[in-house]
């Protein structure tokens, strides 16, 4: 049967094997596993199970204990793990790891499945086993944490024993999440441990202050993982914009951070959302870069189109981890598309609501962008309130194209002398195509004069770079760099 597969022969086979034909020797190869599997059923039943382990352990019966549970989204992984080794390296306390065997491909199972005394877990459930561990991102620059898969810990802290099984996301045996489980010889001391490794996951927060986006899901959208990103490096002069757009920008975004406190006290909101509109190629991403540059210390989520069903997720991360930022980019391309969660509400609107879902007093910006402002006036004008300020970032004007130019002629040894010609000539022309017609300038200095030493671009070369730019058979070239044919 093609594509058909039996469950536990799939563990660990590599899938080039799958469309392998049949052999004869199959029938031999498939009887070894099948005894082999007899005999490692059969002798299970002799290995201590966790039923014996624990109540070993706890030197009490576990059939009375209550068994307390906690939960996290599947990206808090590492943060729960980070929590559980400073909790168990606190003096005082004393721990033991077992594994989990033959768990996945087993649906859902709990402590209290472990710990039953019938019921088909006793034989064929999970057995203990090898510690398996999963390297989790935990920083930017590749920084990884090993965090267990599934485990169960047996704890003693001072005269309390505890018990815990401690799993992380796994598609393959259906968790969606982290679940911790713990019973203890003392009732408070259960409940103790997840309160207080709860706290801890949020004190040691691996995310807090750093830039991260939600990956591609690996187990459906829900419980997709978060990436780390290098936080951008730039100066106020890398971003060429209009003074007053500049000020007006950094007064929402930054200002109201850095006076957090007073405004706080004066009963003002912190939550605030920021619209970037304009044509493609005017630094709208280029600004949410420098945003995220001078933001130092502040949580960035970012979310596109793609990942924006972590929405939810993302809000809740900016609430625990403030002061936050969300970017959403190119928030157009969500306008008319419907999640897959959402039911009939597009995406924007699940977007809108969860900015509203948000207390006031939150210190988190919400920042979008889009180059197609028309089609999301509409959904804004109807759910008012949401976004308090739409920054207009056009075209660059004469002097912020003085600048561009400036700004990208860099160490270049340039003649600008008939710069302002040059200024004559691209009015309507994007920060981009003023970046090329630099870069075409030194291309044409270079071959202009092979052998030269030193690069030098003459005022010649620029006005031809700029000729050639603006030619009418190079129209594609001019449609990518964005110049707007009037
Ligand atoms: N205002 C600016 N100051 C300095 N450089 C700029 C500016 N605008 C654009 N650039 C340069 O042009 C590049 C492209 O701009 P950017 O990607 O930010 O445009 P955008 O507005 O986000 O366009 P889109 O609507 O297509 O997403 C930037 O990486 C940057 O190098
Ligand atoms: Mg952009």
């Amino acid at each position: 049967m093609p594509g058909s597969t039996i469950a536990w022969s799939t563990v660990g086979t590599p899938t080039t094997e799958d469309d392998q034909p049949f052999e004869i020797s199959d029938i031999g190869r498939f009887g070894r596993m099948v005894v082999r599997r007899f005999v490692t059923q059969a002798r299970s039943s002799e290995q201590p199970s966790f039923r014996a382990l624990v109540a070993e352990h706890l030197a009490v019966s576990v059939d009375d204990l209550a068994v307390v549970e906690e939960r996290w989204p599947a990206y808090e992984h590492v943060n729960v793990q980070a929590a559980l080794d400073t909790w168990l390296a606190a003096p005082g306390r004393e721990h033991r790891v077992v594994g989990l065997a033959d768990y996945r491909h087993r649906g859902s199972f709990g402590l209290a499945d472990l710990l039953g005394q019938d019921g088909p877990m006793r034989f064929h459930g999970p057995r203990p086993g090898n510690v398996t561990r999963v390297s989790l991102p935990s920083g930017p620059g590749g920084q990884t944490r090993e965090c267990l898969r599934a485990a169960v810990l047996l704890i003693s802290d001072g005269d309390t024993r505890l018990a815990a099984l401690v799993r992380g996301a796994d598609p393959e045996s259906d968790m969606g999440g982290v679940a911790l489980e713990v019973v203890a010889t003392v009732p408070d001391a259960a409940s103790s441990l997840a309160t207080e490794l709860r706290a801890l996951a949020l004190e040691l927060n691996v995310y807090r202050g750093q830039v991260v986006s939600f990956g591609h899901s690996m187990f459906g959208e829900r419980s997709s993982l978060l990436r780390f990103h290098d936080r951008p490096r730039m100066s106020p002069d890398d971003l060429i914009l209009p003074a007053e757009t500049f000020a007006d920008l950094r007064r929402q975004v930054v200002g109201v951070a850095r006076n957090r406190d007073r405004l706080r006290a004066a009963g003002q909101h912190l939550k605030r959302g920021l619209l970037l509109y304009g044509p493609p190629g005017v630094g709208k991403t280029h600004t949410v870069r420098y945003l995220v540059s001078e933001l130092v210390d502040t949580t960035i989520v970012e979310l596109t189109g793609e990942t924006l069903g972590g929405i939810r997720e993302a809000c809740s991360i900016a609430r625990s981890l403030q002061p936050a930022m969300i970017v959403v980019e190119d928030v157009d391309l969500i306008a008319q598309e419907r999640g897959h969660y959402g039911g009939e509400t597009p995406l924007l609107f699940t977007l809108l609501n969860e900015m509203d879902g948000l207390a006031e007093d939150a210190d988190v910006v919400f920042l979008l962008t889009t180059n197609r402002a028309d089609l999301l006036e509409p959904a804004l004008a109807s759910r008012p309130g949401r976004v308090d300020q739409a920054v207009h970032i056009d075209l660059p004007d004469r002097e912020s194209r003085r600048r561009l130019v400036e700004l990208y002629r860099g160490d270049l040894d340039a003649d600008l002398s008939r710069i302002d010609a040059v200024l004559d000539r691209t009015d309507g022309v994007t920060a981009s195509f003023l970046k090329e017609l630099l870069r075409r300038a030194a291309v044409i200095a270079a071959d202009r004069d092979p052998d030269g030493a030193a690069l030098t671009v003459s005022a010649d070369d620029v006005d031809a770079s700029l000729t050639e730019l603006l030619d009418t058979r190079n129209q594609m070239t001019r449609a990518v760099l964005g110049y707007r044919d009037e």
